[in-house]
């Protein structure tokens, strides 16, 4: 059973290697981002307040967010273990977690961090946006992502640091090795 999250900046590949993870480790991958871009396709009550946000690349607001987990959370198939993609988010969202999970009883096992360099981000997410044309992938609103990564979640991230339970992965190379690389974290 593990219960881990999966952090890093926008484009580092956590989406992709989420889904690998999830198989390899039989636990549910839960993102956040993709929860609100279905909600935000299916105009819900929760999509309609998320949307102007996701859009513009900023944090939807914690009180949404939070709930939100706390909720998905709670669901069967998150019982025997998750990884959460894209929460928590930053220093407010690891205190709420921390209560959601005192809560629920059950411990967090490993953060997982990503790594990649900015030039290879924008890269790769301007290039999605011509295969997905996902909204909030143009050019200006990928850098302002980067900046409230910088802002608000590199600071979290370095709180898991200092907690002991993170583990840093490059996230550059082919896809295949950078999984490679994260089993051989998640082993050691
Ligand atoms: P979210 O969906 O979490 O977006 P993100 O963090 O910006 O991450 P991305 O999905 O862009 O990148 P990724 O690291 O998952 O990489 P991926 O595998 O997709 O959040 C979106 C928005 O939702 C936020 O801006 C915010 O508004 C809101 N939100 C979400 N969580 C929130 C929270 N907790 N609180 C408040 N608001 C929240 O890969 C990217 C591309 O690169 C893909 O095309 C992929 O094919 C390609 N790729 C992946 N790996 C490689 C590789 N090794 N080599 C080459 N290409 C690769």
């Amino acid at each position: 059973m593990t219960r881990m999250l999966i952090v890093g900046p926008p484009g580092a590949g956590k989406g992709t290697q989420s889904k690998k993870i999830s198989e390899e480790h039989g636990i549910i991958a839960i993102s956040t981002g993709d929860i609100f871009r279905e909600n935000i396709k299916g105009q819900t009550e929760l999509g309609k307040e998320a949307q102007k946000y996701v859009d513009a690349g900023n944090l939807v607001p914690d009180s949404v967010t939070n709930r939100m987990i706390e909720d998905r959370l709670t669901w069967d198939d998150a019982k025997d273990g998750f990884l959460l993609d894209g929460y928590p988010r930053n220093r407010t969202q690891v205190a709420a977690f921390d209560e959601i999970t005192s809560r629920l009883d059950v411990e967090l096992d490993v953060v997982l961090e990503l790594t990649a360099d900015r030039e290879e981000l924008i890269s790769r997410l301007v290039r999605r946006a011509e295969i997905d044309g996902r909204a909030d992938d143009t050019e200006d609103v990928i850098r302002h992502r980067l900046e409230v990564f910088e802002q608000e979640t590199a600071p979290m991230i370095e709180e898991y640091r200092q907690r002991g339970v993170l583990k840093q992965v490059d996230g550059l190379g082919a896809v295949e090795e950078v999984g490679a690389r994260i089993a051989e974290a998640l082993k050691a």
